[in-house]
């Protein structure tokens, strides 16, 4: 194998499709996929590529250093995608130490194992003695939510944006980032960030809004829309993402931040207007027939206003842009939810959580 990448996280929403994308692109690279199977992670969502020679999955949880070492020797690392984190600012309000331990002391646990074999002690494995270890890469992806929020001003989150978290979840991913940045200033591991928008399309877990909402208005139930429906994000199709994400790993530069965004903001209300017209149209309902499933209810605790990134530095360094229209990609999704109302039932119901076990029993 030319190259042994450890993705962190690969059975949630983004990860799945960054472990697709590289187990078709690179059947030369061994893509070794550790996730946890929180409720958030469905092997499932890896049905289509879970027999292919170059893939391995290990269940397994970032905060144990000694497993995560165990992986990085057994399979030669020398190249992390790091997605593995609690992602529900909502489930954060509720549960912040779950979001510690697993955004903070879990990248913290990585980032000392490729420390220890890539810098400490690197003929633990056979990085070094092939000559590969100028190709190392520990690659966390982030969020803009460390940014904060931006006022209805018109200003974009860039790279320069003073960090300013508000919920536990951004305050955690924070914290993780600077972590990484210390592990590239302090010992010299080749690091990369990137800080990406709101991700939407297939196999995202239905506690999302845009899961959430097709699947509420396919089944007519209400969609809660907190306060009035007036805060802005900027919605980036995943496959766009995954895209970002391989040509980063590739060719960004070493100590390098990118934002990576869709120049492409949405007030929520408006947002679910779309949603509610492209399902009923879909459904061959008359238009307007779900309108009166809106239903407002308290706002989220510290709810930021609005999110939108500039990703200029990625478009002029390494000519990455987002390839699809808005338009497209949520009729493509919405297109996806309803075909595919069997994942949906599966996880709604929580039999999504057997896959593993009647799966990888025995392997
Ligand atoms: P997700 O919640 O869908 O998936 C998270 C995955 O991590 C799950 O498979 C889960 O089982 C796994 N996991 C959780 N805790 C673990 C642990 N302790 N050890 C090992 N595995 C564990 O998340 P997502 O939406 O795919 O987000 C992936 C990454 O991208 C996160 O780091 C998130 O902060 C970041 N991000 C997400 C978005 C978005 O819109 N979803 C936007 C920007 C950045
Ligand atoms: P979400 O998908 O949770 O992503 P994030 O909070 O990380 O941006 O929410 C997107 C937006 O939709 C956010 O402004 C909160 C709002 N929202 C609702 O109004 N109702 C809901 O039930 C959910 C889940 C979100």
């Amino acid at each position: 194998m030319k190259r042994s990448i450890l993705i962190t996280g690969g059975a949630g929403f983004i990860g799945s499709h960054v472990v697709r994308l590289f187990v078709r692109k690179y059947p030369d690279y061994r893509i070794v996929n550790l996730d946890k199977l929180t409720y958030a992670g469905n092997l499932e969502n890896l049905r289509d590529i879970e027999n292919e020679p170059n893939y391995v999955f290990e269940k397994a949880d970032i905060c144990d250093f000694d497993e995560v070492s165990r992986i990085f020797r057994q399979y030669d690392i020398d190249g992390v995608i790091h997605l593995a984190a609690e992602s529900h600012v909502d489930r954060s309000i509720k549960d912040p130490f779950t979001f510690a331990r697993t955004n903070v002391l879990g990248t913290l646990s990585l980032l000392q194992a490729a420390k220890v074999c890539w810098l400490d002690s690197p003929s633990v494995i056979s990085t070094k003695a092939e000559g590969r270890a100028e190709k190392s890469r520990f690659y966390h992806i982030s969020t803009d939510e460390v940014y904060g929020a931006l006022e209805f001003d018109g200003t974009l989150f860039t790279e320069e944006t003073r960090y300013d978290p508000h919920s536990p979840y951004s305050a955690a991913k924070a914290s993780s980032d600077h972590f990484v940045r210390a592990f590239h200033d302090t010992y010299g591991l080749p690091t990369l960030v990137t800080n990406c928008s709101n991700n939407y399309g297939p196999y995202q877990f239905p506690e999302k809004l845009i899961p959430l909402f097709i699947n509420n208005i396919r089944h007519r139930k209400p969609l809660p829309v907190y306060g009035k429906g007036e805060n802005v994000r900027d919605w980036l199709f995943v496959e766009d993402h995954a895209r970002a994400i391989d040509l980063i790993f590739h060719e960004g530069k070493v100590g390098e931040t990118y934002n990576i965004g869709g120049f492409n903001e949405w007030k929520n209300i408006d947002l679910i207007r779309v949603l509610i017209r492209t399902v009923d149209r879909l459904l061959g309902r008359p238009e307007g027939a779900d309108d009166d499933l809106i239903t407002f209810v308290t706002d989220r605790a510290g709810h930021d206003l609005r999110y939108a990134i500039d990703s200029t530095k990625l478009k002029n360094e390494l000519g990455w842009e987002p390839s699809l229209q808005f338009e497209e990609g949520i009729e493509r999704t919405v297109r996806w939810y309803l075909d595919n109302q069997d994942w949906m039932d599966r996880v709604t119901s929580g039999d999504y959580q057997k896959y593993y076990e009647e799966m990888y029993k025995g392997r």
